[in-house]
């Protein structure tokens, strides 16, 4: 559904204000500038201009972990080093978990020049970065291109080129960029009854830090968060964005979960190698989420070529919950080299079948019940024909790693909120 932009303004206001986290924090002032070491000299000491294009990122959909989902506003220095340490140990990065991201509230104040520095909860971020890569991994980090982030710390609105180029010098591999306070601070002040031109400022905003990150000739993934307002996934790729939101933000319930699901059926076109969709981190693992709704959202997010993002407590993470982020074969559905996002074929009442191609001319099949139980009396009957296939079907089954039979009309029990997940190597 598209929304209208007057709609769209209540909509993102609506969203900034309902945002499980933000209202928490946005109360908070930032805590106190401590400059780590680096920052200071980082106007000095710029990244190298390079003269040759940097290589191309996000060329699959990004995979790795950000801070936001489970830490908030209380993310430290420290819990971004145990989350590196945890997604070595858990295999999360031999598995491809390789973006460490450090979601708001790490900003602290501007000195005199311009210089943007931590506040004391991230009292060195070049020592953090250095950390974080001799781990074998890359590192993230999080700003807004108005005065104010939205948890109310200090955004880059004036000082694009030099907050790029302070990232470089740290060795940010990654921008997420969340439009915040931009929306009343600059879009509704210089355009306030002019919603298509506030939609222009907005797109500016986006394309004046994608030259900035450029400008660094670091390779850095650009991540645009704006709540999926005005359509980015027409707009955001052209101007270099690797990811753009296309909703508000995901909380960890099924309602949630599903709702942002419902609401990529159509997106599937834009997706592909260095422009993904984005339906929200993952909430796997956390709040209430069963373990057949963990499963559920993995699986689905997989078949979405979403990036892949996990938002848990890692240090404390459960053995059924490593075992869900770490399912190669699910993985592998997600990070397919096509890129093509899965569609959604036909649904049976409550249970839906969604389909994705892949290379090699392999399918992936997801069968979802997002509501209630199916049992043997009425079981939901898989219909191959209507997904374009031909008599029997070779497939594996993805959970359980098993090979099956798959055949037309077959009788499945499926429970509610769980899902089946197959692929077929050589469908017919
Ligand atoms: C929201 C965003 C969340 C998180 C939060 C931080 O706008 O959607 O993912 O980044 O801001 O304040």
């Amino acid at each position: 559904m598209r929304i209208s932009a007057s709609l769209a303004v209540a909509f993102v206001a609506a969203t900034l204000l309902q945002s499980s986290a933000a209202p928490q924090v946005l109360a908070q002032s930032p805590a106190t500038a401590k400059p780590g070491t680096h920052a200071q000299s980082a106007q000095k000491s710029q990244a190298p201009k390079a003269q040759l294009a940097p290589p191309q990122v996000a060329q699959l959909p990004p995979m790795g972990w950000n801070s936001w989902n489970f830490f908030a506003g209380k993310v430290t220095d420290k819990d971004i080093r145990d989350s590196a340490d945890q997604i070595v140990a858990t295999g999360m990065r031999d598995a491809g978990y390789i973006y460490v991201n450090i979601d708001d509230t790490w900003e602290g104040e501007r000195d005199a020049n311009g210089v943007l520095h931590t506040n004391s909860k991230f009292p060195d971020m070049r020592a953090l970065a250095d950390y974080v890569h001799s781990k074998g991994l890359k590192i993230g980090i999080y700003s807004s291109p108005g005065p104010k982030t939205c948890a109310g710390y200090e955004g880059s609105l004036g000082h694009e080129q030099q907050d790029a180029d302070l990232y470089a010098s740290w060795g940010i591999d990654y921008l997420k960029y969340d439009l915040c306070s931009f929306i009343p601070a600059v879009m509704q002040k210089q355009a306030p009854d002019d919603h298509a031109e506030q939609m222009r400022i907005m797109i500016a905003a986006y394309d004046k830090m994608a030259k900035a990150l450029k400008a660094t000739g670091r390779p850095i993934v650009l991540s645009l968060c704006q709540y999926g307002w005005d359509a980015p996934w027409e707009w955001a790729p052209a101007l270099g964005g690797n990811l753009w939101r296309t909703t508000g933000d995901i909380q960890p319930h099924w309602d949630r979960v599903y709702t942002i699901l419902e609401q990529q059926e159509g997106l599937e076109k834009y997706a592909g190698p260095g422009h993904w969709n984005d339906p929200d981190m993952l909430e796997v693992g956390n709040g209430k989420l069963s373990l057949d709704e963990n499963r559920a959202h993995f699986s689905m997010w997989a078949m979405l070529a979403a990036p892949l993002l996990a938002g848990n407590d890692l240090p404390h993470m459960k053995p059924e919950i490593q075992a869900i982020l770490t399912n190669r074969d699910v993985i592998a559905i997600d990070q397919d080299r096509l890129g093509r996002q899965a569609s959604r074929a036909y649904a049976d009442g409550e249970v839906e079948v969604w389909t994705r191609h892949l290379s090699g001319g392999a399918l992936a099949i997801a069968v979802l019940d997002a509501g209630d139980n199916r049992y043997s009396s009425h079981p939901f009957h898989l219909n191959l024909a209507l997904l374009g296939l031909h008599g029997p079907q070779h497939a594996k089954d993805l959970w359980s790693g098993k090979e099956v039979e798959l055949t037309n009309n077959m009788p499945i029990e499926i429970n509610g909120h769980d899902v089946l997940l197959y692929r077929i190597a050589a469908p017919k």
